[in-house]
């Protein structure tokens, strides 16, 4: 009997929900290699990476200069012994003291962007003595427990409940909401500088500087969740540097790992971390920086320093936005708003169904983009900032043939 497909096999042993998705949406196409913004599925078919693997490829896929690096490394060492020092981890955390901004200074190393925002929540509430977390409504800090507590969608918290306690949500955006319920026993307040899975949500200019003051007036401290946004995303190499903000503690995973390693890191004030003095063993991860993870980790913020990905992400972004918009001004009962900062870009359509709709026709010409975790409208283009001229110009014709091929289905009447 023949092998059944590898889409029946990923229903009968991984994932049968999400397994039907993907048939429903006419996804099932096998990846096999990567090269820049491309992806070539096991037929030899390329397709277009606007996805980055939910923002993980800003450096393109495969970045010569970050595998030369792993490869050196795993000719060496590639797990630490914890007991001699590791070279590529405190050469990494020496990189992020320097080019993060304010008095940002110590790292922790752990390998993904929910343990980072865990780590920040159990410093911040270390620090400060204090147990109060803000965030906001709509943000996402990834799936762990705590996490999962701060952020912003009941349909993901409600099978776990009860989650942490002292917890309050306030809409993204929205400082006097922020200021009625910041006070002295809050422990912090939590943000992404631009909500990512929220439907790539742009705070008004005096949002994340007023939260700076809030903080620094109550004591509590400003966790930035830079997961999704940092390393050159939105045009800067850290969101927060938009609107020169320096936060306590900062979240990055995602892009940090250069696209060839899973690596999250909070880096932290000397405040912050002040707790580690007394009780250094206090927060661990066995894995945490690694030797090929720092080594593939530092590599890549050095590469997106010499390649300047932030001035990529910013001028191709710039390129992008206005005719993604100049689209969507067509198009009115179809799509509501194109949005973004950088190469995080959010189309908003008119209904919920309209993203899946666009999506699929996306796929369809081999064209790969991802949709929202908390916000059904909106579907996102986080293409490598490496993506070449005439793979911007060729999104530009496929969401225009494919925002075409949605009204023609007349589903805008
Ligand atoms: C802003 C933000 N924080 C945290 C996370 C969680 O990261 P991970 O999926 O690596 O746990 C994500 C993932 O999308 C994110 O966008």
């Amino acid at each position: 009997m023949d092998e059944p497909d590898l889409l029946t096999r990923y229903e009968q042993f991984v994932n049968p929900g999400l397994g039907r998705t993907f048939r429903f949406m006419g996804l099932g196409a096998v990846e096999h290699h990567a090269s820049g913004a491309s992806v070539y599925d096991e037929d030899g078919v390329e397709y277009l990476d606007l996805s980055s693997g939910y923002g993980v490829i800003t450096h393109g896929h495969l970045h010569p200069r970050i595998v030369a690096r792993a490869q050196e490394q795993l000719t060496r060492m590639a797990m630490s012994t914890r007991l001699l020092l590791n070279r590529p981890l405190i050469e990494l955390s020496e990189l992020l003291a320097r080019i993060t901004p304010g008095d940002l200074h110590y790292s922790f190393l752990v390998n993904s962007g929910a343990e980072a925002m865990e780590a920040a929540i159990k410093f911040a509430r270390a620090a400060t003595g204090r147990q109060k977390l803000v965030s906001t409504i709509g943000a996402f800090h990834g799936k762990t427990l705590g996490a999962l507590s701060v952020s912003g969608r009941e349909l993901y918290q409600e099978p776990f409940q009860p989650l942490l306690p002292a917890v309050t949500r306030v809409p993204f955006g929205d400082l006097a909401a922020m200021e009625q319920v910041v006070d002295d026993t809050t422990a912090a307040v939590m943000v992404e500088p631009i909500q990512g899975e929220g439907g790539v949500i742009i705070p008004p200019d005096d949002y994340l500087p007023g939260l700076r003051k809030l903080c620094d007036r109550t004591g509590a401290l400003l966790i930035a969740d830079e997961v999704q946004t940092g390393i050159a995303r939105t045009g800067r190499l850290f969101a927060v540097e938009h609107w020169g903000v320096a936060p306590d503690l900062m979240a990055l995973a995602k892009a940090l790992g250069g696209g060839i390693m899973p690596v999250g890191a909070v880096v932290g004030t000397p405040r912050a971390f002040s707790f580690f003095d007394s009780a250094p063993l206090i927060h661990t991860s066995t894995f945490g920086g690694n030797e090929l993870a720092a080594a593939v980790a530092a590599e890549a913020l050095s590469v997106a320093i010499d390649e300047d990905l932030a001035g990529q992400a910013a001028s191709k972004g710039a390129y992008l936005l206005p005719r993604l918009q100049a689209i969507a001004a067509e198009y009115p009962s179809i799509i509501r708003e194109v949005r973004g900062k950088g190469l995080l870009i959010g189309i908003e359509g008119v209904e919920a169904g309209y993203g899946g709709a666009l999506m699929a026709e996306l796929f369809d010409r081999h064209v790969l983009v991802i949709h929202t975790l908390n916000n059904e409208r909106v579907i996102r283009l986080l293409p490598p900032a490496v993506i070449r001229q005439d793979q911007l110009e060729r999104t530009v014709d496929e969401v225009g043939a494919a925002v075409r091929a949605v009204a023609a289905m007349g589903i805008d009447e």
